[in-house]
């Protein structure tokens, strides 16, 4: 059992490309514990891709399909690692479930980190798309970033992972759950 709450899940936040899913999915493999990416469950709900979603039903709609699906996957019993989404923890109801069910890890990254990393990949990303050069695009991220700290640094734990391989984070997010097992 890892968590204050002497419970179940270990929960990952973060900006877009802060490393969320694939090191949520490696640390479940190394934990043998389930992993659930909440943006995948979403999409699989909705049978429709993240970008789809909001084109098509808008941001609103997205936003509460994520709250309840949050829930659903909180409701289970068993230990998992949950990837949530950049803005899942944006909504203080969605904050205050994940501290209350489990630990709260923010992945931190800089925003020029994050341009590094996502540059490429901003197509399917809905709130990014619009930006056609680095500069712009960084532009908005340090905002964007900036506004979400606040929720962000109510995790329980922060992990800078900026110059880090994705093997290093995932020894310190295990560091953390061997000093928090209850
Ligand atoms: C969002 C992040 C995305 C996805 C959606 C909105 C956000 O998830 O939930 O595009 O508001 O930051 P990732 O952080 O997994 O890319």
């Amino acid at each position: 059992m890892i968590g204050k709450s002497g419970n179940k899940h270990l929960f990952l936040t973060g900006y877009m490309g802060s490393g969320k899913s694939s090191v949520g999915l490696l640390l479940s493999k190394q934990l043998s514990k389930h992993f659930i990416d909440l943006d995948a469950r979403i999409e699989e709900s909705e049978k429709m891709s993240v970008a789809k979603i909001f084109k098509e039903k808008g941001e609103k709609y997205f936003r509460n399909k994520e709250s309840c699906i949050l829930r659903e996957i909180i409701r289970n019993p068993n230990l998992t690692v949950i990837a949530l989404g950049g803005g899942t923890i944006s909504d203080s109801s969605n904050l205050k479930a994940s501290l209350d069910n489990g630990l709260l890890i923010y992945l931190e990254a800089s925003a020029s980190t994050i341009v590094k990393r996502i540059k490429k990949e901003t197509v399917e990303r809905p709130l990014l798309a619009q930006f056609k050069t680095d500069t712009d695009l960084l532009n908005f991220i340090e905002t964007h970033l900036n506004s979400r700290l606040v929720n962000y640094r109510k995790a329980d734990f922060t992990i800078d992972t900026n110059e880090k391989k994705r093997d290093q984070i995932i020894a310190e997010i295990s560091a953390i759950i061997n000093l928090n097992k209850s």
